[in-house]
């Protein structure tokens, strides 16, 4: 399989990152959000609004049953929920990248697209619940990582540059 999958909670960067991966690397990224909108036509926003969050667990646990029979050697970004896939250990090396709930929130909050980023995840317009799954999930996401990347004040390109190196060693 080959893939690296990066796992993480919302806005901690796992699209800057893939991003840069892919600059200097000969990895191909895509991202399972992407991948469910498309296969949708419609917004992961307009799919929790229209068909609630279960439906698009649901579409998660197709899109990881696809990415472990049909991706190679590539670099997959996830959203958020997708790390409780059972098969997700068999899609590829699991890297974390982690970040303290409030350099998370003031990580979106600095970027020009703030009220962007922040309107088009459902699960953060409440920033109370939001802490609350962050605090449930993150024993969660460093139980199934292989690798965990402390992003905290760093930037993408260094931690694109950390990951390959951790990457390299593991593999
Ligand atoms: C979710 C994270 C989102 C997206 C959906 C649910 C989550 O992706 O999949 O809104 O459960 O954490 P990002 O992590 O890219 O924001």
């Amino acid at each position: 399989m080959n893939n690296i999958v990066l796992i993480g909670f919302m806005g901690v960067g796992k699209g800057s990152v893939a991003r840069e991966v892919v600059k200097n690397s000969s990895y191909i990224a895509i991202d399972t959000d992407d991948l469910i909108e498309s296969m949708e036509n419609r917004k992961i926003k307009k799919i929790f609004e229209e068909d609630g969050e279960s439906y698009f667990r649901e579409l998660e646990k197709n899109i990881a049953k696809w990415l472990e029979k049909n991706v190679q050697n590539t670099l997959i970004s996830t959203g958020g929920g997708l790390y409780k896939q059972e098969n997700l250990k068999k899609i590829g090396i699991i890297v974390l990248l982690d970040s303290p709930f409030d350099a998370i929130i003031e990580r979106i909050k600095k970027h020009p697209n703030a009220a962007r980023k922040l309107k088009k995840r459902p699960l953060l317009q409440d920033l109370k619940k939001a802490k609350a799954l962050y605090e449930e999930r993150r024993p969660e996401y460093l139980k199934v990582a292989d690798i965990v990347i402390d992003v905290t004040n760093k930037s993408a390109k260094e931690c694109s540059k950390e990951l390959l190196k951790k990457v390299k060693k593991y593999a």
